[in-house]
């Protein structure tokens, strides 16, 4: 038998959810009736957000770079103070540099390590 799921009273932060998989995570999560505080750097934000609410569903978007620590806490109060809690985070904001250790630049390893360890750190 297959159970459906309610998160409805629940609140969850997606970073990255602008496209990609984290799109599809904001949209799940709405869905099963969470309300969304949508992250991404660009545009998709809103676009993401906007298809939340047409959907009848709860969301708000927050633009910005999870590498920075006061996104971080941006995040953490647009979910509180919008909806009354925070409740489900999923880290899903990346970037990939596909690459070996012997031709990555420096630049690029400092910024998978700035949006990768940094990016999920910054929650205060
Ligand atoms: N697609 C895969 O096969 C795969 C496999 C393993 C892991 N992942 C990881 O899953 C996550 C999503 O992958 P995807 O394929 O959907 O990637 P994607 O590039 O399609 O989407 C990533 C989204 O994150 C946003 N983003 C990037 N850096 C950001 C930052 N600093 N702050 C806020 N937003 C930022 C981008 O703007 C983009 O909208 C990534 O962390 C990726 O490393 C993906």
């Amino acid at each position: 038998m297959t159970e459906s799921l309610s998160l409805a009273g629940r609140t969850a932060v997606v970073t990255g959810a602008g496209a990609g998989l984290g799109r599809a995570e904001a949209l799940a999560l709405a869905a099963a009736g969470a309300a969304v505080v949508v992250n991404d750097m660009g545009d998709g934000a809103q676009e993401v957000a906007a298809e939340i609410m047409a959907a009848g569903g709860q969301a708000t978007a927050v633009i910005g770079d999870v590498s920075d620590w006061a996104l971080g806490e941006r995040l953490v109060h647009e979910a509180v103070s919008t909806f009354g809690s925070m409740d489900i985070l999923v880290n899903n904001a990346g970037i990939l540099r596909d690459k070996m250790i012997f031709n990555l630049s420096e630049s690029d390893w400092d910024d998978v390590i700035r949006v990768h360890l940094k990016g999920h750190a910054a929650r205060p």
